[in-house]
């Protein structure tokens, strides 16, 4: 949500931004703009509101902005409307219109993040005669460091620190002073910025993939912080304004796993990407046909000692949680509570004996799991982040981490970062229960060499991927979809639902099979695309009925299972199979049917597929 990018070095700002800011599209977005400065003069703002492809044609490709200190900002609208005024990067000046041209002004600013008492700051500043010519949280913010920056007569850190201690909220922020040629400034609590370095130039960005391109070289700033960044130089202080070090970090990516390859959308790639994402992540946490949670500092006696299992995660993360909490349950035969991060933080949930809180998300920056790894800290539970993104905030407030290796994600469905979370909790399940003694040492072998096979079986699974988009075809008109499942495939459902709503816009729910009959069947109608997920064989003919009593109501069905279940077909229009693996595992294979259904259908409605509409990958607010 929100993207930020900066440069300043030797080269022309705008295109850099530019290609920075394409970089965080993923992110989510409304509008785009970019301040850029020449020397001593003053910054020249340019907004636009739509794709960025408006900011770049009215920029000519950030040829016509001179200049080689800039900042930039992709902006998904919270406070006002998505409009060229609202549009970042915003003035400290009284100017009128949009806040665009060459400003006559002494701070100029970009955001990500809410400012939650911007309505109280904005007061005090009118009161000291400033004007507002948007409604956004973050003119009001650029506005209060102009006023400490003049009112003290203080330099950009003190005046940056001075507005972070006055602000509540979450921010990251870019500022560029007229008094500063060539220098950017920076600020951050709760919302994601890393800061690059290379030779004789800086930049910052919301997110690796952005600066990828340029440096490898880049530092966390962490919560509270700020920074101060020239060609070739980046310093930081606390919110004393004392400096302070980092460490650097180098990032070890593969650049050309931020772009497409060839695939026509980020999606389908990272679809295909399943099986190394899955195989990296098994391979970090197995060693030698053993399981080695060194590296997250989870021991064996935190492990034993655990009375319970709460899992807290948002959408997707979160039905990664539903799937493990059926694993857990069976192999592990511990308690286990699965959360949604934004009713779990506001709820008072007792946490009695040593409570395990594992959150997972692939950003790491998610608000509200965020919260909720907050809140579990000071109930005293042990926490665990099962996080993607290096050095993210929710990584490095956990007591452990746990880190799946899907590389960088760029759709805004998630497929690849999922399938690693998966494989995550399963291993994680196998160990705990092997330390427990819930399993014996040959049903931990065997389970191990059967999760070993799950990135070969994923890759079989998309083999199949003509039929998907065949059958995609044929439901391209669907109004409603329901996806039927009871156990673990019940959580396969809300994750296939979800891929299918999200980039399709067909309305899809997913029912656990057995609750149809309490009141949903009553929306089955002529044609009505019934998918049920049939791979616990437990359960299996139990879902199969409730199928059949969709279809006699006009049902049209679709079944995935597992390979040797060919009974299906006799009630089922459309199958799908998936190899067969143990049962625990299989949902890892499962799901993969569902994501590229959902792929398909969305390409076959001509929508855009990597950045669905009102949606953001990374939802820094609440
Ligand atoms: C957004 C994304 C989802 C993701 C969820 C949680 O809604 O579109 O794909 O599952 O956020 O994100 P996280 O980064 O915490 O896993």
């Amino acid at each position: 949500m929100c993207g930020i990018v900066g440069y300043t070095g030797g080269h022309q700002a705008a295109p850099i931004l530019l290609d920075g800011l394409s970089r965080l599209e993923y992110r989510g977005y409304d509008s785009a703009g970019l301040a850029v400065r020449n020397g001593e003069s003053l910054a020249e703002v340019v907004k636009a509101t739509g794709k960025l492809y408006h900011l770049a044609d009215k920029t000519d490709q950030g040829r016509s902005l001179i200049g080689t200190c800039g900042i930039g900002h992709t902006r998904w609208a919270t406070h006002g409307d998505p409009s060229v005024t609202n549009a970042h990067p915003h003035v400290s000046g009284n100017c009128t219109g949009s806040g665009s041209g060459a400003v006559e002004s002494d701070v100029v600013g970009v955001h990500n993040g809410i400012i939650e008492n911007f309505a109280e700051l904005k007061e005090k500043l009118l009161h000291h005669g400033y004007q507002f010519y948007s409604d956004t949280d973050t003119e009001v913010v650029v506005k209060l460091v102009d006023y400490y920056y003049k009112k003290y007569k203080i330099g950009p850190i003190d005046a940056i620190t001075r507005t972070m201690v006055r602000v509540r909220g979450s921010y990251a922020l870019a500022l560029m002073f007229r008094d500063y040629p060539g220098e950017i400034f920076a600020a951050r609590k709760d919302s994601p910025l890393i800061i690059g370095t290379a030779d004789e130039a800086a930049y910052l960005a919301s997110d690796v993939p952005a600066i990828l391109k340029y440096t490898r070289q880049v530092y966390y700033i962490d919560n509270l912080q700020a920074a101060r960044i020239a060609p070739g130089s980046v310093k930081f202080y606390d919110l004393n304004g004392d400096e302070v070090s980092l460490p650097l970090t180098e990032i070890t990516w593969d650049a050309a796993a931020a772009e497409k390859g060839g695939y026509e959308h980020f999606m389908l790639k990272e679809i295909h990407e399943q099986p190394t994402a899955v195989r990296d992540t098994l391979n970090s946490l197995v060693k030698d046909g053993q399981i080695d949670l060194s590296a997250t500092g989870l021991t064996d006696d935190v492990i034993g000692s655990l009375t319970q299992v709460d899992i807290v995660a948002c959408g997707s993360a979160w039905h990664v949680g539903m799937a493990a909490q059926y694993v857990i349950e069976d192999l592990v035969k511990l308690p286990v509570r699965v959360e949604l991060a934004s009713e779990f933080r506001y709820r008072s949930i007792p946490m009695p004996g040593n409570t395990l809180v594992i959150v997972i998300s692939q950003s790491g920056e998610t608000a509200d799991s965020l919260a909720a790894l907050r809140v579990a800290k000071e109930r005293g539970a042990t926490t665990l982040a099962v996080v993607n993104v290096v050095g993210s905030t929710i990584a490095r407030e956990a007591d452990h981490v746990l880190y799946t290796l899907a590389g960088p994600e760029i759709a805004v469905a998630t497929t690849k970062a999922y399938s690693a979370q998966l494989a995550a909790l399963d291993v994680l399940a196998v160990q705990m229960a092997f330390l427990r003694g819930t399993v014996s040492g040959d049903q931990y072998t065997h389970l191990l060499e059967e999760l070993a096979t799950i990135p070969d079986k994923i890759r079989r699974v998309l083999e199949d991927k003509e039929r998907l988009q065949w059958f995609s075809s044929k439901i391209v008109n669907a109004h409603d979809i329901f996806f039927i499942g009871r156990g673990l495939d019940y959580a396969i459902s809300l994750e296939g639902s979800l891929k299918m709503k999200e980039i399709s816009y067909i309305h899809s729910e997913a029912y656990a099979a057995g609750e149809l009959k309490h009141g949903t069947i009553s929306l089955i109608e002529n044609n009505t695309l019934v998918i049920g997920v049939l791979t616990q064989s437990q359960l299996f003919e139990k879902t199969v009925s409730n199928m059949v009593e969709c279809k006699s109501r006009g049902a049209y069905l679709m079944g995935i299972t597992t390979n040797g279940n060919f009974a299906v077909e006799d009630s089922v229009n459309f199958t799908v199979y998936v190899p067969r693996t143990d049962e625990h595992f299989v949902s890892s294979l499962a799901v993969i049917p569902l994501q590229l259904l959902a792929y398909y259908t969305s390409v076959n409605r001509g929508l855009d597929v990597d950045k669905p509409r009102n949606l953001a990958k990374s939802v820094t607010v609440e």
